[in-house]
C-alpha cells in the first residue's frame, strides 16, 4: 500500500523533501528564540545594560525573521507537494478506471468510485500534508525544547518530563475511544453517497411514483447516521484541548512554585526571571507538540481506510487485456459461438449462458428473441469482448475474439446499447463518438438512415446544438 502511494509523488519529490528540511530549520530557530528572550529579560532586570539589551533585541528580530521565512517556505512547498500528490493520485485513479473491463466495473459501485476519487483522495492529501509538515515539526519541537529547557534548568525541566506521560495516557484514551467512530463514519459515507446518487439518477422515477417522502426518509437516515457518529467522535476529540490546558497549567503552577524558590534562595544567581518565563514557553512547546502528535495519529488512522480504498482501485488488474501479437484486422462478419458458457462472477451459482453453439454467416441478419433476463444482452456483450466467455470460444471472422487487438475488434463490432447516454457537447460531438473522423456529410447521412435528421434539424443550431444528459 505504501509503495502504491509513494508512486503518486513522482515530480513532487523535491517539495516533499524540502518541506521537512524547512520545517526543521523553523523549529530550531523557534526553540532558540525563548533562550534569547530569557537573556534579554535577565539583562533588563539587572539594569544599566542598554547595549546588551539592544544586541539581544536585534538578534531576536533576525531570528524571528528567519523563522518566518522558513515557515513561509515550508508552507509553500508543503502546499505544492500535497496538492501535486493528490493530483497524481486522482489522475492514476481516473486512468485506471478507464482501463477497467465491464467485470472490473461490476466490482465497484459508481458511488463508491466517486467517493474514492473525491473524499478519499482529500483525506490522504490531508494526511500527507500532516506527515511532511507537522509529523516532522512536533517530535523535533518536543526534543529541541526539552534540550533547551534542560540546558536552562534541569531541576525544573524534570517537572515537564513527569507530566508528559500523564498527558500521553490521557491523549491515548481519547484516541482509542474516538478512532472506531471516525472509521465507521467513512464507511457510512458510501451509503450516503449511494442514496444521493440513486435518487438523483432516478429522480424522474421517484417523482412519477410519488416516492419523494420515502426517499427523503432514506436519505435522512443515512445523513443522521453520519451526523451522530461524527458528533460522538468530535465530542471525544474536543476533550483534547481542556486536557492539554490542564496539563499545561499544572506544569506552570509547579514550575512557578519551585522556580520562585530557586530564584529567591539563590538571590537570582542560579536562575533569572527571564529564564523562568522561557521555561514556560518551552513547557508549552513540549506539551503542545505531544498533542499535535496525537492529532496526527488520528488523521493518519482515518486516512488509512481511505488509502486502502484508493489502493484497491489502483491495484485492480484489468480482466481484459490485449494479447501479444494481436490480429489488427477483422476479415468478415462471421460470428461463431462454440460451447460457450458464461457467468458474471466466478462465485455465481447460475450460468447466464449455458453451452451455447451459434453460427452466423457474414452478411446474415439475425434476431435473437427471449424474455427479459434471458441473457440476450449478455450474448451480445461477448462478441465485442466487453466480457470474456467463462468456457468455450467466441469467434468473429473465424478468429477467437481474444486474439484481436481490442480496439480493432470493437471498431469492427458496433454495439448499440439499450441504455443511451449523452455526453456534454454538441450533437455532432456526440455522433462522432462512433467515428471521430466522420465528415459532416457522413453524419447527416447516418442520421437520415436512423430517421433522426428531421428531429435534429428542429433544434436551434441543428447539428451544432449543445446538449447534455
Ligand atoms: N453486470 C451483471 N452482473 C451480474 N449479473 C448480471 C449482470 N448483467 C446481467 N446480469 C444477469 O444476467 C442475466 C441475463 O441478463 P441480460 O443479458 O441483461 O438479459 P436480457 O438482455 O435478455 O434481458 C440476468 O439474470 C441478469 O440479472
Ligand atoms: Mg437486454
Amino acid at each position: 500500500m505504501i509503495k502504491t502511494m509513494l508512486g503518486c509523488i513522482r515530480e513532487y519529490k523535491k517539495p516533499s523533501i524540502l518541506t521537512p528540511i524547512f520545517v526543521s530549520v523553523e523549529v530550531i530557530v523557534e526553540c532558540i528564540i525563548p533562550f534569547f528572550i530569557a537573556k534579554l529579560i535577565n539583562h533588563i532586570e539587572s539594569g544599566n545594560e542598554t547595549e546588551m539589551v539592544l544586541l539581544y533585541g536585534a538578534a531576536l528580530i533576525l531570528l524571528a525573521f528567519i523563522s518566518l521565512l522558513f515557515g513561509v517556505l515550508a508552507g509553500s512547498t508543503c502546499a505544492t507537494a500535497s496538492s501535486g500528490f493528490a493530483k497524481n493520485m486522482r489522475h492514476d485513479l481516473f486512468y485506471k478506471v478507464q482501463q477497467f473491463s465491464f467485470s472490473n466495473i461490476d466490482r465497484f459501485s459508481t458511488s463508491s468510485l466517486v467517493t474514492r476519487l473525491t473524499t478519499d483522495v482529500t483525506n490522504v492529501q490531508m494526511a500527507y500534508m500532516m506527515i511532511i509538515r507537522v509529523a516532522v515539526r512536533s517530535p523535533f519541537m518536543m526534543i529541541f525544547s526539552a534540550i533547551m529547557a534542560f540546558a536552562m534548568c534541569p531541576q525544573l525541566s524534570t517537572i515537564y518530563i513527569i507530566i508528559l506521560p500523564f498527558l500521553a495516557a490521557a491523549l491515548f484514551i481519547i484516541i482509542k475511544k474516538s478512532m472506531p467512530l471516525f472509521k465507521s463514519v467513512f464507511k457510512k459515507y458510501d451509503k450516503l453517497n449511494n442514496s444521493i446518487q440513486e435518487n438523483v439518477k432516478g429522480m424522474r422515477v421517484v417523482k412519477s411514483f410519488v416516492r419523494e417522502d420515502y426517499e427523503k426518509k432514506k436519505f435522512a437516515n443515512a445523513a443522521d447516521d453520519v451526523c451522530s457518529d461524527f458528533t460522538k467522535a468530535e465530542k471525544i476529540v474536543a476533550l483534547n484541548s481542556p486536557t492539554m490546558q490542564f496539563a499545561m497549567y499544572a506544569a506552570m503552577i509547579l514550575v512557578s512554585f519551585f522556580g520562585a524558590k530557586i530564584i529567591i534562595s539563590s538571590g537570582g544567581s542560579a536562575m533569572g526571571v527571564g529564564d523562568l518565563s522561557s521555561l514556560f514557553t518551552y513547557g508549552m512547546q513540549i506539551l503542545s507538540s505531544l498533542m499535535m502528535l496525537s492529532m496526527i495519529f488520528v488523521m493518519i488512522t482515518i486516512s488509512d481506510a481511505s488509502m486502502q480504498r484508493i489502493c484497491e482501485v489502483l491495484n485492480e488488474e484489468s480482466t481484459i487485456k490485449n494479447p501479444e501479437n494481436p490480429i489488427m484486422q477483422v476479415p468478415d462478419g462471421r460470428i461463431d459461438f462454440d460451447s460457450v458458457s458464461f457467468k458474471y462472477h466466478e462465485n455465481a451459482e447460475k450460468y447466464a449462458l449455458d453451452n451455447i453453439n451459434l453460427h452466423i454467416k457474414s452478411g446474415e441478419t439475425i434476431g435473437v428473441l427471449g424474455g427479459t433476463g434471458s441473457s440476450k444482452t449478455t450474448l451480445i456483450q461477448l462478441i465485442s469482448r466487453l466480457y470474456d466467455a467463462t468456457e468455450g470460444t467466441v469467434s468473429v471472422g473465424g478468429n477467437d475474439v481474444k486474439k484481436y487487438d481490442i480496439k480493432a475488434l470493437r471498431d469492427a463490432v458496433s454495439v448499440v446499447l439499450q441504455k443511451n447516454v449523452l455526453f456534454s457537447g454538441t450533437i455532432k460531438d456526440n455522433l462522432r463518438w462512433g467515428d471521430k473522423n466522420a465528415s459532416d456529410e457522413e453524419l447527416v447521412r447516418v442520421c437520415r438512415l436512423a430517421q433522426a435528421d428531421e428531429f435534429i434539424n428542429s433544434f436551434p443550431y441543428k447539428y451544432d446544438t449543445y446538449i447534455e444528459q
